[in-house]
Order: C-alpha cells, then structure tokens, then sequence
C-alpha cells in the first residue's frame, strides 16, 4: 500500500452536494501508513456536515474494497469555505456573514437566528451573533445576556467592543450596550450608525459563521447591512399563514433585486403544527399545511425544515436557553438539527458555485 494507492482507491467516493470525487475535491489529507493501518483525514467543507458519517464509512469501504485487511481509520476534520473578494476588507476573519429575514415580525427571525448560531457552535464552529434588530432586540433575554456589558479595549487611541461570550457564541446587540428603552426611540440615522460601528468597532476575531438576526420588513436596516458587508447569504424564516407568506415574498423579492442580489440559501417554517405531549402521533396544523414548502418550491430556495409549535420555544427564549442546546422533545432536537446541518449545507454549496457577494452600492430607493 502506497499513499497513492489509497488516493485511488478514494476515487470512487463522490461529495453528493459538489458532484466530484473526494480526491479531486482536494478532501482527504495527512495519509499515514503503518503496516496494515491506513489512517487519513477527510476534510469537510462544514463541521456540520449531514453526511459526514455516510462519507466516512464510504471511506472505509473503499479502501478496503482494494485493499481487504487494511485496519482503516478515518478522522473527520473541516475547515469551512468562504467566498470573499480580497479586495473588501472590512471583517476580514470572517469567513461567511448570513442574514435571518422574514418581511413579517413575530415568525420566529430571532428564535432561528439563536438556535442556529449555537446549534453551529455545537458542531464545532466558530460564530458570532449580530441582533441587528435595533428597535426590538430580543437576543439578550433569548440567550440570558441582558445584564452583561462588552469589554471595551483600546487599541492605538481608538476604542473597540469586545463581544459577549455565551452558549459557546460571541453575541453584540445594542441591549447589551445601552438601556433597551433608550434604542427605541432612535431615528434612523443612529440606528445605521449603530450597526455600522457593530461591524467595523468590534473585535469579532476569526468567525466561520456570523448570523445577523434581522428586524421585519425590508427596510433601511436591511439596505445598511448589505451597503456595508458582503452578506453571503440569507435565511427566510416564515410561518404557515397567508400574511406571513406574503411578508415572506417582499423579503425574497429584495434579496433578489439586482442590485441587491444577496444568495438565499433557505427558507424555514416555524409553527408549522402542534403535537400533544399526550398524543405524540398526532399533528394539528394550526395555521395551514405546507405552505412554507410549497413558497419554497415557488421561488426555487432550499427548503430547510419546520419546526412545530411548542411551549419550550417560547420558555426557552423567556429564560435565556435556546432549544437546540437543552430541548428534551426528539422532534424539536431533530427539527434544529436537520436546520443546522442543512444551512451549513446549503451555505458550502454556494460558495462552491456562486460568486462573492458584492458590497450594495444603494444610491436612491
Ligand atoms: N415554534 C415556536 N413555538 C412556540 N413559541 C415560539 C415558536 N417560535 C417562536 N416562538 C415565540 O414567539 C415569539 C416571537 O418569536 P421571535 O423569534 O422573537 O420572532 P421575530 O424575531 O421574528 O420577531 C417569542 O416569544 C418566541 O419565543
Ligand atoms: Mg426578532
């Protein structure tokens, strides 16, 4: 056995997402032979990777369809894309920056964008969380932050925020900086300025994953967060209900204006139905079947799941304890799951396909 050998034995491995073989996609590293044991990397694109058990085990198999006693072991490693001009250097340790939107308030944006950021950091990722929801933020009390302050440091003469850590994330939202009834009543202007310095005055560090919980509608916050980033892609969260459908559509419609033109990687459906402790076969669906699917399908996006209705939701954001971390429903922790991996799914197949992201040069809308 030479290291070659077991380069083409892996061949016949394909990346079902990426359509290329493991070895063209440059995944498999660090090939150690010893005697009868091969051991070697195989590098995903995501640590949360959906079928990272399936690639392994087909690894194995590969391997010892050549060669019949090799004793192979297959350690799983990520480094997860990005797809960056260099010419932008603005948050230059972050690797990708995804927006939760919904057009409609109420449909879940926040408790998504909670969830899936430490759902991802519980994969292995390196996230952080911007509440970009200046008038309402609610991820302070959704991740039990509310009486925490970001450090501030100085670096030659200028000061920059530290972003709070928690649940395994680093987490800014102006409830953190000044009193929550005190943000509510600023003008625009303060609110684009305020999320400008969340991106350019903090110390972000090396992010794989920066999710940005968005506030409703497709507004001046939105317009900012595109002028000033290259946003990778985003997230539509909507429920089952025709006016949510409809806010739902607006978002679309803006993330695909032209010059807008930001990738939507997914659409999610949150209260898509109610099942009784006491009857767990049973599934009521309060608001409308499939609808959510069915827009998702209309506008060709990533279906990436449903989640039900469900008091542990809502107590869970009450009391500062995402779901995906400390749910004892299986179908709730199955819901997050599917939603986690698919996202970070999706997210390496566009950067394996789509081009950067630009920066929005917005003149007059
Ligand atoms: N699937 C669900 N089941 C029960 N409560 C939910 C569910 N999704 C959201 N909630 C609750 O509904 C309220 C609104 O959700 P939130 O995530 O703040 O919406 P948005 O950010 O879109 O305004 C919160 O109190 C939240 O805990
Ligand atoms: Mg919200």
């Amino acid at each position: 056995m030479k290291q070659d050998d077991i380069l083409d034995a892996l061949k016949v491995v394909i990346d079902p997402d990426f359509r290329k073989n493991l070895v063209e996609l440059n995944m498999i590293k660090n090939i150690v032979i010893d005697g009868k044991r091969v051991a070697f990397d195989l590098e995903l694109t995501t640590p949360a990777c959906p079928i990272r058990e399936k690639l392994r085990s087909e690894c194995v198999e590969a391997v010892k369809s050549k060669f019949e006693d090799a004793n192979v072991e297959v350690n799983l490693t990520s480094n997860v894309t990005t797809k960056r001009n260099s010419n932008i250097n603005i948050l230059p340790n972050v690797k990708n920056i995804i927006c939760v939107a919904s057009g409609k308030g109420g449909v879940g944006k926040s408790t998504v964008s909670v969830n899936l950021a430490v759902g991802l950091a519980k994969t292995g990722a390196k996230v952080g969380l911007i509440d970009a929801d200046i008038h309402g933020p609610s991820i302070p009390l959704m991740l039990g932050i509310k009486n925490e302050r970001p450090v501030v440091r100085e670096i030659k003469g200028k000061h920059y925020l530290k972003p709070v850590e928690k649940h395994g994330i680093s987490v800014l939202s102006i409830g953190v900086i000044v009193d929550e009834r005190q943000a509510v009543v600023w003008r625009g202007p303060m609110v684009t300025s305020a999320l400008k310095q969340f991106v350019t005055d903090v110390l972000w560090g090396n992010i794989d994953y920066l999710i940005m919980d968005l506030p409703p509608g497709t507004g001046d916050v939105h317009l900012t967060m595109v002028q000033t980033v290259p946003v990778t892609a985003s997230i539509i969260v909507t429920t089952p209900q025709q006016v949510a459908m409809a806010d739902a559509r607006k978002a679309i419609s803006m993330f695909r204006m032209p010059n807008i033109n930001v990738p939507i990687i997914g659409l999610i459906e949150n209260m898509s139905y109610f099942t009784p402790e006491d009857m767990p076969d049973k599934k009521y669906h309060i608001f409308g079947e499939g609808g959510g699917k069915k827009l998702a399908d209309e506008y060709e996006i990533p279906f990436l799941g449903e989640l039900p209705i469900i008091s542990e939701i809502c107590s869970g954001g009450d009391n500062g304890l995402p779901t995906v971390d400390s749910t004892s429903s299986p179908i709730l922790k199955a819901s997050w799951k599917q939603i986690v991996e698919r996202t970070a799914q999706q997210l390496a197949m566009r950067n394996a396909n789509l081009e950067p992201t630009k920066i929005v040069e917005v003149t007059n809308y």
